[in-house]
Formats: structure tokens, sequence, C-alpha cells
């Protein structure tokens, strides 16, 4: 259930970051369930299921702070590789989420929009991803990327190639083509970049993640294994994100004296 409530020193936490700048849009690497797992001697499906109460807890909290995009990452195009068990395991869980969560995300205003080549998951996969995406639809409070068999190279792969059929057909001349007509055939098109990536689990690597729409995005990796990932946990990253200073290739701030402020 996706109740929102808060206790005293979570909401102090939470309001001190809301005088903070708050990112528009985080993105989530949610990595470490097999390690939570393993650590506990039990089968890595475990960390996965544990993993999807996590996720459930972070789309609470991201609605409680106001925050109006979320995108999290739960299967990516060279996750296929894995064993077939685990592969399946990770399907049904899928099912589980999108048949279980719909009611409640719809209830509080979450829009779930899947990212990623979801013609190709498994019927039932597609079926529970697509109707949870029709059922969520007029969600106004957190538009929710969910990554399924998503790949950053192959998103620009498919903008390459639907660019380049529209070419042919003339639809499109090459010259046209620049950011604002590219990223027009990006999965998250019309909406805004990550301006925040998390990584749980403890590497710093993107992993094939939103590479387009990530550019700017500042990065922040925990230790803490996706499963044990909490509200503070994300309180935590949002204050490192807070203290950034973004540049966007422009002149540092405390180093522009000389120059014009133009
Ligand atoms: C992330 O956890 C979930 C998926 C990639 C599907 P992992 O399953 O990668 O967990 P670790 O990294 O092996 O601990
Ligand atoms: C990234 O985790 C993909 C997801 C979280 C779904 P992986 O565990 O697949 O990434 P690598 O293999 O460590 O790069
Ligand atoms: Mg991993």
């Amino acid at each position: 259930m996706l109740s929102i409530g808060a206790s005293g020193s979570t909401e102090r936490h939470r309001q001190k970051l809301l005088r903070g700048r708050m990112p528009v849009h985080v993105g989530i690497i949610m990595d470490g369930n097999g390690r939570w797992a393993q650590e506990r001697g039990r089968p890595r499906v475990e960390g996965h299921r544990s993993g999807s109460r996590a996720l459930r807890e972070i789309i609470k909290e991201c609605i409680s702070l106001g925050i109006d995009y979320l995108s999290a990452f739960a299967f990516s195009t060279e996750n296929w590789t894995r064993p077939r068990g685990e592969v399946e395991a990770l399907m049904a869980l899928m099912v589980e989420f999108a048949a279980g969560e719909a009611a409640d995300l719809a209830a509080h205003g979450v829009k779930v929009i899947p990212i990623g080549e979801v013609s190709s998951l498994p019927l039932r996969t597609r079926e529970e991803l697509e109707r949870l995406s029709e059922f969520t639809r007029d969600g106004d409070s957190l538009t929710f990327f969910l990554a399924v068999n998503y790949g950053g190279r192959s998103e620009i792969h498919r903008a390459a190639r639907e660019l380049a059929r529209r070419a042919v057909q003339g639809k499109v001349s090459p010259e046209d083509i620049d950011e604002e007509c590219f990223r027009a055939h990006l999965y998250t098109h019309p909406h805004p970049d990550p301006d925040l990536i998390i990584r749980t689990g403890g590497e710093w690597r993107l992993s094939n993640f939103l590479l387009y729409q990530a550019s700017y995005a500042e990065f922040v990796s925990t230790p803490v294994l996706w499963p044990d990932f909490s509200a503070g946990d994300l309180h935590r990253a949002l204050r490192i994100y807070q203290n950034r200073e973004r540049r966007f290739g422009q002149v540092k701030k405390r180093d522009s004296h000389g120059g014009t402020d133009a």
C-alpha cells in the first residue's frame, strides 16, 4: 500500500530538503538485489522481491517531496543474459508489481510510462505493463518512467532508424535533424531529462541507462544495496545534489571574477 504519512524526524529532513533546490527528474539505477539476497544466504529472486518493495517506498517518498519525474531501471537489454530462471522470476515480478500496484498508483496520481522495448517482452508482462500505463494515464502528481527491457544504445538506434525512415519518405531532411528533432524520437519525449541519477549497489557506471538524457545529470553512487534503500537514503542523495554546482559548460560562478556576468 502506498499510504503517505511521515514520522517526526523524516518529516524534519524532508522540510529541510524542500528549502533547497529540488531536482525535477530523478533517475535510479536500482542495483544490488542479488548481493542483498546472497548476504542472507537466500536466492537472488528474494532480493528482487525486496527490491520491488523498496521501489514502492521510494515512489511514495518522491510524491511526498513533490518530485515531478522519477525513472527507475528495472531490467536492461543486457539482463537477458542472466540465467533463465532469474529472468523468468523478474518478468513474473514485473507482472505482480503492475497488477498489484495499479490501483494504488492511480489513487496517488502516479502516471506510469514504461520505457524500453516493451513489445518484445513476454506476452503477460507486456500486457500488464500496458494495462498499468493505461490505468494510470491521468496521473498528475508523479510521472514514473519504468525502464524494462531498456537500453540507452538501443533507444538511440531506434530514434536513428525512425529518422532514416522519415528521411527516405521525404518527411524530414537530414539538415533538419538537430537535438530537438532527435529528442522527439526518444521514449521520454517530451519530458525533461534527469537532473540527478542515483545508483545503488556501489558501482560508478550508467550500465546503458538513459545515455542521451543523462548528459548533464548529476551522478550519485551509494553503497547501499537497493532493497535497503530508504527514504533517508534518498534524502542524503538529494542533499548531495543540492550541494553540487551545475555548470552546463559555463564558467564556474566563483571563478568568474574579472569576466562579465552577461
Ligand atoms: C539489480 O540488482 C536488478 C537487476 C539488474 C534486474 P542485481 O540483480 O544486478 O544485483 P547484484 O548487482 O547482482 O547484486
Ligand atoms: C543495471 O544493473 C541494470 C538494472 C539495474 C536494471 P546491472 O547489474 O545489470 O549492471 P552491471 O552488470 O553491474 O553493469
Ligand atoms: Mg547488478
